[in-house]
């Protein structure tokens, strides 16, 4: 193919993405793809200069702004950074070697310092202040004119509407703006319970809710952002460096991100790279590589730029997180409680540095919505440690037509009205998003869940009872319920397939020692539906005694506080099956037991009824340690700060908890505070 028609064909395949990308939010392939096609049409472009014309995509820099947003030109444009694809520490070396060479160092001159940090993964947004006053937010849009989304900036409790200190006549601060993990996860958790439509990546969340033309709607999706740099600026004395700024920035109540440092040469940028991608999993966000800078800034205007990118720049990447496989097969799952989760069996993909296989497609519902069939291409997407997913199908590449010449090869996918474990019917409540199994404990595939659950850390804690031996003590037909656990003897363990007679033995300890327990575990234990831990310590404190609740009626059941309709249902039903009953009595006979009849909570404690919210690494404590504690003298631990949290407790690293409540005005502790509070 000739160079003219090869370039043509690029252009057009490239916007067709970009549109899919910037336009719609439902990207078509991966980054990593996209950027192949892209560095082939630069490099064709760079052989045939004739070629290049001006609506070229390689001669802009993001999408059309929105036509509903006005429209803003940019004083400074804003500009794009080369990416660096070779994600071994040579991607650092030879940007190092760059910025030498056009600077004209030689080996006798000293290092460069850089300011490396991260690159954060979402939309590109310039806000400018004015006397320190937040009077407009544009996205890039091309780079020269962006759209004007200050409603919705607006909504981003992150970014300050009034800046702290002394703050100069005008300031443009860039930055990213973006969606947590955490955030992205509650949201589509909640839509999901709703039966609405879900996010497909926090990035596109964040895009999309930016622009949202309905600020409202904007509002509703949790948001963070980091400034990374400087627009225009008036009557102000800009620091000599990068890091000078960022310094600034913060100074004035800007969020900047703590991931950052002054670095010296291609061994600092190296080693920056290396230890982001150790703490790369433990972000609360995803991130799509680390950004080195010049930090001098008198250094960065001798580089100046190429076109639309800084030659004193660079992203350099990680090995991509999402990859293009196959779609063998797609089979359900069942949970615990019977929920029917359909999964997606992959052709074997490498992701983000793990063997892929398969990838949740969450519901009926969503894997309807994103119509992903058994011989599909599809985007897999592994985010730190999250379940794998998939993304999106490449239509394109849907084999359509079958060897007959027959219409489509496979059919969209449709929930199995039989339970494939157990063959009990499926059902699904008109107003619930998740089907279920309606098998419970008769169903294999519910037992192991239900045992697993029984057995966790949390509930009655048997320690070593994993899935494997769970698996094998179920398909044996060796334990049917919890209360069979209690019945096992060494022998019957040891006849288990690789099973050792001395882990065996250790099992058995375990088993033992998980008689002893408490009344809130022992009903967290019982895997009741809609019993969270929470509630499971709110009914063991409200009613003292398993009699007590066993006996609740509804009514009753909804004097515990956060005790609503449906929890009280759940509980009501739960305890109204003989089967349950049985088991539970046969659990006791079997010696487990936990003090009984005293309430958890001390009316002298202060810290009873109150509401803790834990965020961040604390020293010495461990999450479940802090939340101990709180428990054990009255008090409440919520998973998310709101007007009736009454302390949060904030370690290393906390996030946007931690801004809510300084925002609300909550009581913020760290440890020391906190443990003297509790001795208090
Ligand atoms: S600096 C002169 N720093 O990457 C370079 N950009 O391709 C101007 N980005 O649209 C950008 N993290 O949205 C810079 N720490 C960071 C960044 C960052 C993410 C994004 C930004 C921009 C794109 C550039």
């Amino acid at each position: 193919m000739d160079a003219a028609r090869r370039v043509a064909d690029l252009r057009r395949e490239i916007e067709q993405h970009n549109h899919a990308y910037y336009v719609l939010d439902a990207p078509t392939i991966p980054d990593v793809e996209y950027d192949k096609l892209f560095r082939e049409l630069q490099a064709l472009e760079l052989a045939h200069p004739q070629l290049i014309g001006a609506d070229s995509p390689t001669q802009r820099v993001g999408g059309k702004p929105l036509p509903e947003f006005a429209p803003v030109r940019h004083v400074v444009p804003m500009l794009s950074i080369r990416t660096e694809t070779d994600t071994e520490p040579t991607g650092a070396r030879a940007f190092d070697a760059r910025v030498r060479r056009e600077l004209g160092l030689t080996d006798a001159d000293p290092v460069i310092d850089y300011a490396a940090e991260l690159k954060f993964d979402g939309l590109a947004i310039n806000l400018r202040y004015e006397k320190g006053i937040l009077v407009q937010a544009a996205t890039r849009g091309d780079g020269e004119t962006g759209e004007d989304v200050t409603q919705n900036i607006r909504t981003v409790r992150r970014i300050p509407l009034r800046l702290l200190g002394n703050p100069p006549e005008v300031l443009e601060v860039r930055g990213e703006v973006f969606m947590s993990r955490p955030d992205f996860e509650r949201y589509n958790e909640k839509q999901r319970t709703l039966g609405r439509t879900t996010l497909v990546n926090p990035r596109n969340g964040a895009a999309g809710s930016i622009r949202q033309l309905d600020p409202a709607m904007a509002a509703e999706r949790p948001l963070s952002f980091y400034a990374y740099g400087l627009g225009e600026t008036r009557d102000w004395s800009v620091p000599e460096t990068h890091s000078g700024v960022l310094d600034a920035l913060a100074g004035f109540g800007l969020p900047v991100c703590e991931h950052r440092a002054v670095v010296q040469g291609a061994d600092g940028l190296i080693a920056f790279h290396a230890g982001i991608r150790e703490a790369r999993d433990g972000l609360p966000f995803d991130i799509d590589g680390v950004v080195y800078k010049v930090n001098s800034l008198a250094l960065q205007q001798r580089l100046g730029f190429v076109t639309r990118e800084p030659r004193w720049a660079v992203a350099h990447k990680y090995p991509a997180e999402e990859a293009l496989t196959t779609v063998e097969a797609i089979e359900v799952q069942v949970g615990r409680t019977g929920a029917i989760t359909p999964v997606a069996r992959l052709a074997p993909v490498f992701v983000g540095g793990v063997t892929v296989t398969n990838a949740t497609l969450h519901n009926e519902a969503e894997a309807r919505r994103k119509d992903v069939r058994v011989g599909d291409t599809v985007i897999v997407r592994r985010a730190g440690d999250v379940i794998p997913e998939v993304v999106s199908v490449v239509i394109d590449r849907r084999p359509t037509k079958d060897l007959f010449g027959g219409e489509s090869l496979h059919a969209a996918f449709e929930l199995p009205k039989a339970c494939p474990v157990c063959g009990s019917a499926v059902e699904r409540p008109e107003d619930e998003a998740i089907a279920r199994c309606t098998g419970g404990l008769f169903c294999p595939a519910q037992r192991k869940q239900a045992l697993l659950h029984f057995a966790g850390r949390r509930a009655l804690d048997v320690e070593g009872l994993g899935d494997k031996l769970v698996e094998q003590l179920v398909d044996n037909a060796i334990v049917k319920t919890p209360a069979d656990l209690y019945k096992l003897g060494l022998l019957a363990m040891v006849n288990l397939e690789r099973m050792a007679e001395k882990s065996a033995a250790n099992i058995l300890v375990a088993i033992e020692k998980s008689k002893a327990t408490t009344l809130a575990r022992f009903i967290f234990a019982l895997g009741i539906r809609n019993v969270g831990e929470a509630t499971a310590k709110d009914l063991a404190r409200h009613f003292g005694n398993l009699e007590a609740l066993m006996n609740a009626d509804i009514g009753r059941l909804q004097q515990v506080p956060d005790v609503g309709p449906v929890v009280a249902a759940s509980i009501a039903r739960f305890f109204a099956e003989p089967h349950n009953i049985e088991v539970i009595e046969q659990l006791r006979a079997a010696g487990v037991n936990w003090p009984e009849g005293e309430p958890l909570a001390t009316v002298s404690s202060p810290m009873a009824g109150k509401t803790f919210v834990l965020t961040g690494t604390l020293p010495t404590l461990t999450r479940d340690e802090a939340k101990d504690m709180i428990e054990a003298l009255g008090g409440k631990v919520a998973g998310s700060v709101s007007k009736k949290t009454d302390y949060v407790v904030a370690g290393a690293e906390a996030g946007s908890k931690l801004d809510k409540a300084q925002a609300l005005g909550v009581s913020i502790l760290d440890e020391t505070q906190f443990r003297e509070l509790i001795k208090g």
